[in-house]
């Protein structure tokens, strides 16, 4: 019922001439995989080279982060409107490394959401507790609040284009995961709380994929859980190899 999504966050990594490497040999190793759907998000400087790379492929373009203005006077900053002119159609909001290194609050990332779906685009809402949020048991809360934040004042309609990440803090670029068990049981926590929000129906078709280390190696068990729609890939998308294992998960 929801199709499964690998996402590669490339980060602050690769030159123009590294992307189009990895993205050509990305293409190869993942020809004619038809059983989930594939995205990169590489740097901004990449993307309008990747575009015409990927034009016709089974890989999606996606940025990692956008401003919630269309146009205007903000320097440095990129719209989701110029994403889209760029060839993306999904874009990054809310990474733990936004909230923490940038100070970015809930409502600031809701804000963004309501920009990247108002460019048409697709909004990945990453969400996800600090250890030391889940040594004093507020896990919940804190991905309760996450969460409505995220998507506070946005319907059922829209919910379409939303894909939720699941990312603990801890286990990002730590090599640390969390166990399947505990995975499924924070992704079953956060379809209820769709559910709640919303309706059965939005409850069971958004996505919600997992991030945090993810691995050639771990991938099978992580995607054999019920309510794990897909995985949000930060260091192993780095490497085409490493990608396209996750991205064959089985
Ligand atoms: P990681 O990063 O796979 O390197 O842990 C995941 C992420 O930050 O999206």
């Amino acid at each position: 019922m929801r199709r499964p999504l690998i996402a590669g966050n490339w980060k602050l990594h690769k030159t123009r001439d590294e992307s189009v490497a990895l993205v050509t040999a990305l293409k190869a190793a993942v020809a004619g995989v038809d059983s989930c759907d594939i995205l990169v998000a590489p740097p901004f400087t990449a993307l309008a080279v990747l575009a015409p790379l990927l034009a016709g492929s089974n890989i999606q373009l996606g940025a990692q982060n956008c401003y919630p203005e269309t146009t205007g006077a903000f320097t440095g900053e990129i719209s989701p409107q110029l994403l889209k002119d760029a060839g993306c159609s999904a874009v990054i909001v809310g990474h733990s490394e936004r909230r923490q290194l940038f100070a970015e609050d809930d409502a600031f990332i809701n804000r963004k959401v309501k920009a990247v779906l108002a460019a048409g685009l697709t909004a990945i809402l990453c969400v996800g507790e600090t250890l030391e949020e889940r040594e004093n048991g507020e896990i919940l809360d804190v991905l309760t609040r996450q969460t409505k934040g995220g998507l506070a004042g946005l319907d059922a309609t829209v919910l379409q284009n939303v894909v939720i990440a699941y990312e603990p803090v801890w286990a990002i670029g730590t090599g640390k995961t969390a166990s399947n068990e505990d995975a499924q049981e924070v992704h079953s926590f956060l379809r209820g709380l769709l559910r709640g929000s919303y309706d059965q129906a939005t409850a069971d078709n958004t996505r919600i994929l997992y991030g945090g280390s993810v691995k050639p190696d771990n991938v099978d068990g992580l995607m054999a859980q019920d309510d794990i729609d897909g995985a949000l890939v930060g260091g192993a998308s780095l490497k085409a190899e490493d990608f396209a294992r996750i991205v064959r998960f089985g």
